[in-house]
């Protein structure tokens, strides 16, 4: 028996890239793969997503293609109802689909920052919205928990910023924010929620960076096969109790990140002044600050200071 025999996946994103290993990887250990990519070859051959249903049916697994845009409110609803009529239920929600759309802050378009909100962030809600409200109505009816996974794809651009990236990189860290949201709200019914922040030799990452040299005779760390056996497993019922948690994953790497801890504060009953202030903030970051000699400032002299800057 394997270990997901009989589950249900959706992976979004799924014809290229990691997503596809995604969905190959699930097939192997047994589910039925529901196959999301609105991409064709060229813009306009062959569907992405009928190129991995190919290989699974060959491989001798079930899979359907899924074209729709993820951030495709009706179309999202859709696409978990084809979960459910194809293959009887809903086990695995795997939000992969991505674009990106880099370019300085003060150069960006808003086509540029809308289209990346959209497609990752609505991307990854809108599917969670109707897979949670399956989920409810099955421990309703059956009063079991419905043991559903959500993962989502994050980016270490969205956990610590990345040059040209501030549409994409806003994106990715609200992902991590419905993650440890989404979480909490669905525990009660037997769903887990977690992220991964991958790493890997894709289209997307081709695209943006060039190609990468792959290396012979020694472990291919960008090889985006690498990232599935993490997923693979958070699916399995060895993870039921992991939820809400954010790793990242790379070659042979996994990395459990700790959410924002309080590094430093200050703290007291009333309002703080400026002046004091300055005082406290170089108590807490003396690396980081330095008091202007002549602190304090008028705050008319700075701008009039900054208007002048190149
Ligand atoms: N590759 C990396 O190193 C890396 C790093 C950090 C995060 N990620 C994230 O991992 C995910 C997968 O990235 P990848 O590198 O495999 O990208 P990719 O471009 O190779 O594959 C993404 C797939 O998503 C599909 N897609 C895009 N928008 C869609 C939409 N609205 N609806 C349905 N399908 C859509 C594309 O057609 C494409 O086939 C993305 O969310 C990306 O942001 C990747």
């Amino acid at each position: 028996m394997r270990l997901l025999e009989g589950k249900v996946a959706i992976v979004t994103g799924a014809g290229q890239g990691i997503g596809k290993s995604e969905a190959l990887y699930l097939s192997k250990l047994g589910a039925a793969v529901v196959v999301n990519d609105r991409g064709r070859e060229n813009g306009k051959g062959q569907s992405f997503a009928d190129q991995v249903v190919n290989e699974i049916k060959q491989a001798g697994g079930a899979a359907v293609a899924n074209y729709s845009d993820v951030s495709d409110w009706n179309a999202a609803k859709a696409m978990i109802d084809q979960a459910v009529g194809t293959f009887g239920g809903l086990d695995i929600l795997l939000c992969n689909a991505g674009i990106v759309r880099d370019r300085v802050c003060y150069n960006m378009s808003e086509a540029e920052w809308d289209d990346v909100i959209r497609v990752h962030l609505k991307g990854h809600f809108a599917p969670t919205r109707f897979a949670a409200a399956y989920w409810r109505e099955q421990v309703r009816q059956t009063g079991k928990p419905a043991s559903g996974r959500i993962i989502y794809t994050s980016s270490e651009a969205g956990l610590f910023g990345h040059f040209g990236q501030v549409n994409y990189a806003s994106a990715k860290a609200g992902i991590t924010g419905l993650c440890l949201t989404a979480a909490v709200k669905l525990e009660k019914f037997g769903v887990t929620v977690n992220t991964i922040s991958p790493r890997a030799r894709t289209p997307m990452t081709e695209g943006t960076f060039g190609k990468f040299v792959v290396p012979h005779g020694q472990f291919d760390e960008q090889n985006p096969d690498n990232i599935a056996p993490w997923i693979g497993f958070l699916c399995t019922d060895a993870a039921a109790n992991i939820s809400g948690q954010i790793f990242v994953v790379y070659g042979g790497t996994v990395s459990l990140m700790s959410p924002w801890p309080t590094k430093a504060e200050i703290k007291r009953q009333a309002a703080w002044t400026i002046e004091e202030l300055v005082v406290e903030a170089q108590r807490i970051m003396p690396g980081l600050t330095a008091r202007p000699p002549d602190f304090p400032v008028n705050p008319v002299d700075l701008l009039a200071g900054s208007q002048g800057a190149p």
